[in-house]
This record gives C-alpha cells, sequence and structure tokens, in this order.
C-alpha cells in the first residue's frame, strides 16, 4: 500500500449498462485512493451532463460527443498526476477507442473496466427507473434495451457484478491499478 502521492496518473473508464454499478465501484474505489493519499477526481456520467454535456442529447453523435468531451477531461487530468476514474456508458466502441487513442498520443495509462452487469439484473437493478419508464412507453433509446451498446472486446478488467458485492468489485479495479503499477 501506497502512504504517499504518487505524480503517475490513469484514466479508469468503467463503462456499461445503466445500473451496471459504474458509479458505486468508481465512489468506492475514489474514497479507498483517496484515503491513501492519492489525487482522485471522479467524473461521473449524469453529472457531467448537467455542465459539460449540458444541451446534449442521446443520438448517437450526441453520445459521442460527450465521450469525447470527458476524455479530453480525464486525460488532461490523468497527465498531470490525478486518477481519473470516469463512470460513463460509452456505448460505442469508435468512441472509446478514440478516447484511448488521446491517451495513447500523450503517453497516458488509459484503463478501460467492463462492468458486465446482464441486461436483466441492470433492469431488476434500476436505480434511476430508466427501466421501468422504457418498459412503460415513457422513454425510448434506453442503453442496452432500445438503443446500442458495444460491449468492449480488449477490456482490461470485466467485472461480473451480479457474483459480487461492490466492495469486492471495487478492490478488483484497485488490483488493476497496482498489477500496473499506478497505486
Ligand atoms: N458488485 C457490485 N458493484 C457495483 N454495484 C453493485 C454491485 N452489486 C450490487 N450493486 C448495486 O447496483 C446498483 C448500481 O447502481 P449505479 O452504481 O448507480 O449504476 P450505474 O452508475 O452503472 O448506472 C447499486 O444499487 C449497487 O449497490
Ligand atoms: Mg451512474
Amino acid at each position: 500500500m501506497t502512504t504517499t502521492a504518487r505524480a503517475q496518473g490513469a484514466t479508469v473508464w468503467l463503462t456499461g449498462l445503466p445500473s451496471a454499478g459504474k458509479t458505486t465501484i468508481a465512489r468506492l474505489l475514489g474514497d479507498r485512493l483517496t484515503g491513501e493519499g492519492h489525487r482522485v477526481e471522479v467524473l461521473d456520467g449524469d453529472e457531467i451532463r448537467r455542465f459539460l454535456s449540458s444541451g446534449l442529447g442521446f443520438s448517437r453523435a450526441d453520445r459521442n460527443t460527450n465521450v469525447q468531451r470527458i476524455g479530453l477531461v480525464s486525460e488532461v487530468l490523468a497527465r498531470n498526476g490525478v486518477l481519473s476514474l470516469v463512470p460513463v456508458i460509452a456505448p460505442y466502441a469508435d468512441s472509446r477507442d478514440a478516447v484511448r487513442a488521446r491517451h495513447e498520443k500523450s503517453g497516458t495509462p488509459y484503463l478501460e473496466v467492463h462492468v458486465a452487469t446482464p441486461v436483466e439484473v441492470c433492469s431488476e437493478r434500476d436505480v434511476k427507473g430508466l427501466y421501468a419508464r422504457q418498459a412503460a412507453g415513457d422513454l425510448t433509446g434506453l442503453t442496452g434495451v432500445d438503443d446500442p451498446y458495444e460491449p468492449p472486446a480488449d477490456a482490461a478488467l470485466v467485472l461480473r457484478t451480479q457474483e459480487q458485492s461492490p466492495r469486492e468489485s471495487a478492490d478488483a479495479v484497485y488490483a488493476l491499478l497496482a498489477d500496473r503499477g499506478l497505486v
């Protein structure tokens, strides 16, 4: 365990369906890393849509723009020594690849974590009531139901949260960071 802050940052992108567990894992991991003296930011998709991406909708183009903006901010943070945790759906592989390429260009670590909770489990959790609203016909374009989700083919880690506690999932991401020498 490290007790002093290190200069090496990274982006950890948690991609997955709504209610997969992205925010929960990012917050738990963030608290642990902060407690250990690391500089940490959590760039949560829901919060960012209220400012950096306010005005954007959920079309393919707008979803991509949202992901590129967040990817830019995260790369800047990570390049400057922050562990940037990004719980954002990012449904399209080409959007995520562009963010990865931006990081590679500056030699900044980028780790993709697939929070691979099956849609049946997500719709049962339904933290924000989106699945119920879609089923009731009050909402269309829900990722994983009537909007695409392209699972990563090359994730650094795949989490099966339906078989783990939130703590276990967060610890698995921590272990990945440790394995890469980032904590
Ligand atoms: N292993 C796990 N990891 C993360 N969340 C889990 C896990 N097991 C159960 N959950 C629950 O699933 C829900 C996930 O909600 P949230 O983190 O808001 O999802 P997302 O940000 O992906 O939309 C929370 O209620 C959380 O307690
Ligand atoms: Mg969330």
